[in-house]
């Protein structure tokens, strides 16, 4: 990423950190914007902020680990009062439907992405204007159970997708998710009812879940040069 992509994605970052309190127990994303408010939130608890931190794949809960953020589990709380994540793409339409729709699993993180935060009381994701789209156009990830592969593929075909086995960058074969899974990546041209399309995946035996996020999200933060876009939906 170039230099002006960096510093918007911190200003969103760093942004998204400030809106921690006290006592909060916060979901932590994945990616590389998400990376700049863990380690700002890491700052605060160094400076006394009590917090609590559920992360979302074995790369956040690394970097929260070494950032000092004590961390608990799903199972071991009442509720989550803020989750901050990134995205491939944010829907940026206003008056559309699909306004503040999301697209994720570039990290093939999605399935427990969505799952802390749709879990949390505020889900607020982190972004440089590169991610915002008028038009969904990206291929969607399905994280699938590996011995569903080749059917699930059948069914987006039936769909009229195309799907694509995400293949590791360095070793032979396919990216294994850290739950032990593969992943999909489908293309369907234009998405132009993203709600649908996310219930007929939804339905189908053997995906774990898909990287379309309709109606979770309660804000974008977007860095840019100058400061941080707040869109609230
Ligand atoms: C992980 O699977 C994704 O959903 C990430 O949240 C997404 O790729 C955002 O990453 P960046 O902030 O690095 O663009």
């Amino acid at each position: 990423t170039d230099g002006g992509t960096d510093a918007a994605k911190r200003r969103a970052g760093e942004r998204a950190a400030e809106d921690v309190e006290d006592g909060f127990v916060v979901g932590l994303g994945t990616g590389s914007t998400t990376a700049y408010a863990i380690e700002a939130i890491g700052r605060r608890v160094g400076d006394g902020l009590a917090v609590q931190g559920i992360p979302t794949s074995f790369q956040s809960r690394k970097l929260a680990l070494e950032v000092g953020i004590p961390l608990t589990s799903l199972d071991a709380v009442a509720s989550i009062d803020l989750a901050i994540d990134g995205a491939d793409a944010v829907v940026d339409a206003p008056g559309s439907d699909a306004h503040g729709t999301l697209v994720k699993g570039g990290g093939a993180a999605h399935t427990r992405e969505k799952l802390v935060d749709s879990a949390a009381d505020r889900f607020v994701v982190v972004a440089d204007p590169s991610k915002l789209t008028d038009r969904l156009e990206r291929s969607v990830p399905l994280e699938v159970l590996p011995a569903a592969h080749t059917v699930v593929a059948d069914r987006i075909r039936d769909l009229g997708g195309e799907p694509s086995l995400r293949a590791a960058e360095r070793k032979d074969g396919p990216v294994v998710t850290d739950n032990g899974n593969l992943v999909l990546d489908c293309t369907f041209g234009e998405i132009e009812e993203p709600a649908t399309l996310a219930d007929r995946l939804s339905a189908l035996p053997g995906v774990v879940d898909h990287g379309l996020f309709v109606g979770l999200a309660d804000a974008t933060y977007v860095g840019t040069d100058g400061g941080v876009e707040v869109r609230q939906y």
